[in-house]
């Protein structure tokens, strides 16, 4: 069985971005995945800003990341970059602890100018933890969810693209198993070792 894990980087309660991320939780459990979704709630303020790897609940959600085929991160657009909480929950994550998972960013800003960020930002980070390639991100502007009483409703454009990011993510993961779509043929992903060897000449 296909195993997912999302990270969400946001401080809110509620948050924009996570109600993102479940939505594609939400598709990728209906299409037979098991997902399994960790937020700065999950853990202990002082265990995760001292990077305390002892802890249980950093020790079971790095277990957890070691297990993944792939890994979604979900960050609000802060300064122009992803969140601190963000940074906090990708820093205990060992280097190479992407290795062999494909990763799909998801951002989310009060405008679309920092739509770049999944490049900029986002792709650096993935590829530095050694994410096996890295899907094309999906930017989220705020205006495009609508605040209800318990949290937020996402409108039916920005639900399109999610449900394409995470059919997108589960045919890639379905195509590694089967090793019938390898990585190096998939046009909608930019490989991230590509990138590099490139980059390296
Ligand atoms: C401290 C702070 C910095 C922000 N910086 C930016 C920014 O540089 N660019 C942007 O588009 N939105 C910025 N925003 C707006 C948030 O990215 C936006 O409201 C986002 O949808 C919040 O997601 P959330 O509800 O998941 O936290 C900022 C918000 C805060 C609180």
């Amino acid at each position: 069985m296909l195993n997912i894990v999302l990270i969400a980087g946001s401080p809110g309660i509620p948050s924009r971005v996570a109600t993102a991320a479940d939505h594609v939780a939400w598709r990728l459990q209906e299409q037979g995945a098991t997902t399994a979704t960790f937020d700065v709630n999950a853990f202990d303020p002082a265990a995760l800003l001292y990077a305390d790897t002892e802890s249980p609940a950093i020790r079971q959600y790095l277990a957890r990341v070691a297990e993944a085929d792939a890994i979604v991160i979900a960050t609000p657009v802060y300064q122009s970059s992803f969140s601190g909480v963000l940074k906090l929950l990708l820093d205990p994550i060992p280097q190479n602890g992407l290795r062999n998972k494909i990763a799909l960013p998801i951002a989310s800003g009060g405008s679309p100018n920092h739509l770049l960020v999944l490049d900029y930002a986002l792709t650096p980070v993935l590829s530095a933890l050694g994410a096996d390639s890295i899907l094309n991100g999906v930017y989220v502007t705020s205006s495009e969810l609508s605040r209800t009483e318990t949290g937020y409703r996402i409108g039916e454009a920005i639900r399109a693209r999610l449900d394409d990011a995470a059919t997108e993510l589960h045919t890639r993961l379905v195509g590694v198993a089967n090793a019938a779509t390898p990585a190096s043929t998939y046009r909608g992903a930019r490989d991230a070792a590509t990138l590099i060897r490139r980059a390296a000449g």
